[in-house]
């Protein structure tokens, strides 16, 4: 097992046999407009992405349907050859239509197709960490996932991928998850504002798996609420920050992947998660999403 010392806020966490800072960073955010296409700014995209590892951050985020393609392109140009400690998590189970739109990609041959396509866009011999993304773009959808599900653990038996995850999961789909493979973190959104999860996310911090919240500043729709916007002035810091900081004091098991194209937002993120809030202050907090 790799060990690491970090002085990131959260400190560490292990996926698997895999050590992660806490504080991650995800990669959405570098594509084009509507996460179509390349960056208006492709320098300053692969600056973000150097600064991330600069930072001590071990843990990237991304999703062959980013660009689709780009954010890849863009963590193999700034990173590749990847540091020993660096790990790259990837989605595949969605691909992009013309309009900008994600239909779900779920059959064995496209799912075979994305894990190809990832090793090959990152540079990679192995996938460190697989999520299957269910649902579709209005959030988890019911059913079963064992038939993707058993072809992501195909290519992990043929050595393809290193660890698996389900993203946009139902509780069950979860549960069905684990009947059939170990999986190492569960993705799905969340935030100050947004707490559906918060049963799943106590009982998966009892199992020792991760749960790695998506839009934890609200994603396309940043978080504005005036409790959020009380606390943040009182501590002198910004609503970005206190809601980073609150997830990473809401329990153990969650990681952080904020998403930003701005080197000042990414320092100001590391910055502010460290916060450190009292049960006055987690309490306030704790009535924005109930
Ligand atoms: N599994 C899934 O289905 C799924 C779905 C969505 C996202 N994800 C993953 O989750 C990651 C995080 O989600 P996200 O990036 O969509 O949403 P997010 O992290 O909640 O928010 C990102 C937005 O916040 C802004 N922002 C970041 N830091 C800021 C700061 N300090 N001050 C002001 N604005 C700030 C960014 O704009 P700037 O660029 O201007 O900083 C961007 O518009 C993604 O990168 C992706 O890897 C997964």
């Amino acid at each position: 097992m790799s060990t690491l010392s970090t002085s990131l806020p959260g400190g560490t966490w292990t996926l698997g046999d895999l050590t992660v800072t806490r504080f991650g960073y995800g990669a959405m955010q570098l594509a084009g407009p509507g996460v179509m296409g390349p960056p208006a700014d492709h320098d300053s995209a692969v600056a973000v992405l150097r600064e991330v590892a600069d930072l001590g951050i071990t843990h990237i985020d991304t999703a062959g349907a980013y660009g689709p393609r780009v954010t890849n392109l863009l963590i193999r140009e700034a990173l590749h050859p990847y540091a020993e400690s660096l790990h790259i998590a990837t989605k595949v189970g969605a691909t992009r239509d013309e309009h900008g739109g994600w239909p779900p990609a779920r059959q064995p041959e496209d799912l075979r197709r994305a894990v190809h396509e990832n090793l090959e866009t990152l540079g990679l011999d192995v996938l460190d960490l697989v999520n299957l993304r269910l649902g579709d773009a209005r959030g988890p959808r019911p059913g079963s996932l064992t038939e993707p599900f058993e072809t992501l653990v195909e290519l992990q038996r043929q050595g393809l991928i290193r660890h698996l995850g389900v993203s946009n999961a139902t509780a069950e789909q979860v549960a069905e998850a684990r009947t059939i493979a170990p999986i190492v973190c569960v993705q799905n959104m969340y935030n100050l504002a947004y707490r559906q999860d918060d049963e799943l996310i106590d009982e998966l911090a009892e199992e020792g798996i991760a749960y790695v919240p998506f839009f934890p500043l609200g994603g396309f729709s940043p978080l504005q609420s005036s409790a959020l916007s009380t606390v943040a002035a009182r501590l002198d810091a910004t609503p970005m920050s206190v809601a980073l900081a609150w997830l990473l004091q809401r329990s153990p098991n969650i990681l952080l992947i904020p998403g930003t194209s701005s080197l000042t937002h990414l320092r100001e993120n590391v910055g502010g998660a460290g916060l450190s809030l009292s049960d006055e202050e987690l309490a306030e907090l704790d009535k924005i999403g109930r």
